[in-house]
């Protein structure tokens, strides 16, 4: 049966489905599964009621492209309010009934994807939440499948990530345990970069056991990137990240940067994961028709872009500069200059000359005109982002894909087609240029029509740049002048 085919008149359930991959995820089962209804579980939150923030989401520009294609795509939608890391979701009967009476494909995307959770909350959504939406899968009367979106990097204290289950020092009961006893939960971190990863991996080890004998997977994306061409090219709404570092760099900002020029970048674009994704689900229903599957261990596919189509940060950076210089932000506050070393000392000593000494002069300034104080504020706030990724920006690891790149191989050629996902020959270049374009667009909010504005803006900003350079050498250079006479 084709990927379609499986989905037909089917009822998908997707948590996560207001974030990132969600709404891609969504969208896309929505314009080329003939589902017959997606459940999105959706929290209130801000007093903003769950239904309301659904319909919201639903006007959003990435849904035009299925709102041309099928009008009355919203009908198939039915919201169902709740929180995974309450009990039960916190959803109401009547929705648990439907639940458990319609749904057969189960996706679930939510999670914190904080770097700087508290471990206490990552327990409770990434662990807990997952808990929870595993025992309701365990419910459900039709269930062909259920795929776990974890992270490639969810065992990143390795160097080498196969598609296997790694053992954690502690178990999520243990962990839940420690965290309700309120005991000292400091050194359970250990060699774990962040409670985001932490969390993550023990979630991995809790569907392992697969104690609920579901037709699971796991799926275990890389850095996941604006879309590469569905529903439109360079697609993206959320600032985090590595998107959240290429726009400091574009808005010139940000000018020192811990990375490791030459090691390799892992990024997969948003609509290629989605597609993935759904491939996964659909291999995940295939294998589970045999009832010995539930004995095994769930499979894993890791999804990467390393393995077929190599970039280091070098190559990937060029490119940037390269459409940079096309189409600069018109709302850029300086030319685009930036350090890359992965020495911290030598980063630390260049952060303090060009973020911190040209912050204290502009607050200086706005001090003296009577108004409130804001750049060092700011490169306080964007030095800490930054410095929660230094592991992923110089460090790689070699990822073992075998399973996704077999998945990839049984699929038809239509059905490569419509879910392509492959990285054979994957264009760098033009999917930078497409990035560029895309934090333009729907991060900064700048259409193509600034570019002239823009581009002569920034030819300002690079003399300001080069005169400053000169200055800066200039008073050195007497500085040292007057030292040696
Ligand atoms: N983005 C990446 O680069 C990347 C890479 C690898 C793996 N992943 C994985 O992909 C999945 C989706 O990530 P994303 O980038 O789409 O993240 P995201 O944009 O932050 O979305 C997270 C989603 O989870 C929902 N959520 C969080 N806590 C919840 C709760 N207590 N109850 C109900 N819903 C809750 C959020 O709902 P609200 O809108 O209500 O907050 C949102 O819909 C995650 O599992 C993540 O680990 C992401």
């Amino acid at each position: 049966m084709s990927i379609a085919d499986t989905f037909r008149n089917g009822t998908v359930f997707v948590t996560g489905s207001t974030g990132f991959l969600g709404k891609i995820l969504t969208e896309k089962l929505l314009r080329s599964c003939d589902v017959k209804c997606i459940a999105i579980l959706v929290r209130g939150k801000y007093g903003v009621p769950a239904s309301e923030r659904a319909a919201n989401i639903f006007k959003q520009s990435i849904f035009d492209r299925l709102r041309f294609e099928s009008p009355d795509f919203v009908t198939k939608i039915k919201t169902i309010d709740g929180h995974i890391d309450k009990q039960s979701l916190d959803i109401s009967t009547d929705d648990c009934d439907w639940l458990i009476k319609n749904v057969n494909f189960v996706f679930h995307c939510a999670a914190t994807v904080k770097f700087n959770e508290t471990l206490d909350m990552a327990t409770k959504i990434n662990i807990q939440g997952t808990e929870n939406v595993l025992e309701l899968g365990a419910k459900m009367n039709y269930l062909k499948g259920f795929v776990y979106v974890s992270t490639a990097y969810s065992h990143c204290p390795r160097s080498e990530i196969k598609e296997e289950f790694y053992h954690v020092s502690i178990s999520a009961k243990e962990l839940k345990k420690i965290i309700e006893l309120d005991e000292e939960t400091r050194n359970v971190l250990k060699d774990w970069p962040n409670t985001y990863i932490f969390t993550k991996a023990l979630s991995e080890n809790m569907i392992s056991t697969n104690e609920n004998k579901l037709p699971i997977s796991v799926f275990r994306p890389s850095i996941i990137g604006c879309t590469q061409s569905e529903p439109e090219p360079g697609w993206m709404d959320n600032v985090q990240g590595f998107v959240y570092l290429i726009n400091s760099c574009m808005l010139g900002i940000l000018r020192a940067i811990p990375m490791s020029l030459d090691k390799k970048a892992d990024i997969v674009p948003i609509d290629y994961a989605a597609n993935a994704l759904i491939s996964v689900m659909w291999d995940t229903v295939n294998r589970y028709q045999d009832d010995n599957e539930k004995k095994k261990k769930p499979k894993i596919y890791n999804y990467v872009s390393s393995f077929d189509s190599p970039v280091h940060w070098r190559m990937f950076l060029k490119y940037i500069y390269e459409t940079y210089h096309q189409a600069p932000p018109f709302q850029s506050i300086w030319y685009l200059f930036c350090i890359f070393s992965d020495n911290c000392w030598f980063i630390s000593i260049m952060r303090f000359f060009l973020h911190r000494i040209p912050a204290a002069l502009v607050d200086l300034s706005l001090i003296i005109r009577g108004k409130n104080t804001k750049m060092l504020k700011m490169y306080k706030k964007q030095e800490r982002i930054v410095d929660s990724l230094e592991l992923f920006l110089t460090s790689e690891w070699k990822f073992d894909n075998s399973n996704t790149r077999k998945l990839w191989a049984l699929l038809s050629q239509e059905d490569r087609k419509t879910f392509w996902f492959g990285f054979e020959e994957f264009d760098w270049k033009s999917y930078t240029q497409t990035m560029v374009y895309g934090i333009r667009k729907n991060i900064l909010q700048e259409d193509l029509n600034n570019i002239t504005r823009a581009l002569s803006k920034n030819r300002k900003l690079f003399w300001l740049h080069q005169l400053c350079t000169f200055l800066i050498i200039y008073i050195v250079f007497q500085i040292c002048w007057m030292f040696v006479l």
